[in-house]
């Protein structure tokens, strides 16, 4: 779905949100395929910002597609971080593969390929930040991951956890299923547990849900 921004919305992402040529190629890229589905790069500094708030060193990252989130996430990390990132789809998966070689962070970038199911059940933490960002209907999936291998005091990011505007009143809505609704309403109510989480969902374009893990 193609984005409305609010005039405060292009306002930020003038101020902040300044791309480099390699971020832009992934912006057109996408457009090209009809993709453009990845984050903003106001949302892009906004991950900068938590990482270093939170002295982030090592990601995981659930739903690549062609390496957009992961090249700002990347380029946050200490000397020393790393980033894991989840990639299933072929052509995505060699879309990002090209654009991580060209950038200066591709080192501290390893992309699996495969299901998100499969694969997290191969990695083991305890990691500093997971970041959310793939199928919908698999976002509390995603969290019992995260409840076992985030650490205590890390960070659980997720992006479109407004699910397209659709959130806040029931189904039926046009382009979401009620299934993914009643998935991403649980997924939010579980990250609103303070005795789990101490959490918000910052409402950028899409929503931003953030919590530090308690536990
Ligand atoms: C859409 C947007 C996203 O950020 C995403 O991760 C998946 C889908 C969309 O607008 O359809
Ligand atoms: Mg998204």
């Amino acid at each position: 779905m193609p984005r409305t921004l609010t005039p405060e919305t292009h306002y930020i992402r003038e101020l902040h949100g300044a791309q480099d040529d390699l971020l832009l190629g992934i912006n057109h890229a996408l457009a090209d395929i009809g993709m453009s589905i990845q984050i903003g790069p106001e949302e892009g500094r906004l991950l900068q910002v938590l990482i270093a708030l939170s002295g982030v060193k090592t990601i995981v990252e659930i739903g690549t597609l062609a390496g957009y989130s992961a090249l700002w996430m990347a380029r946050a990390l200490p000397a020393g971080g790393h980033l894991t990132t989840i990639n299933k789809d072929p052509a995505h998966i060699a879309l990002a593969r090209g654009f991580f070689a060209q950038s200066e962070v591709g080192d501290r970038i390893t992309m699996l390929e495969g299901d998100a199911h499969h694969v997290l059940s191969t990695l083991h933490g305890p990691f500093d930040m997971i970041f959310i960002d793939a199928d919908k209907i698999s976002y509390n999936d995603y969290l019992d991951w995260a409840e076992k291998n985030i650490r205590k005091g890390g960070l659980i990011v997720a992006d479109n956890t407004l699910l397209h505007g659709t959130i806040a009143t029931p189904p039926p809505h046009e382009n979401t299923s009620p299934a993914a609704w009643k998935q991403m309403r649980r997924f939010n109510e579980r990250l609103a547990d303070r005795s789990k989480y101490d959490g918000i969902v910052i409402p950028t374009s899409e929503g931003m849900s953030v919590a530090i893990k308690l536990f």
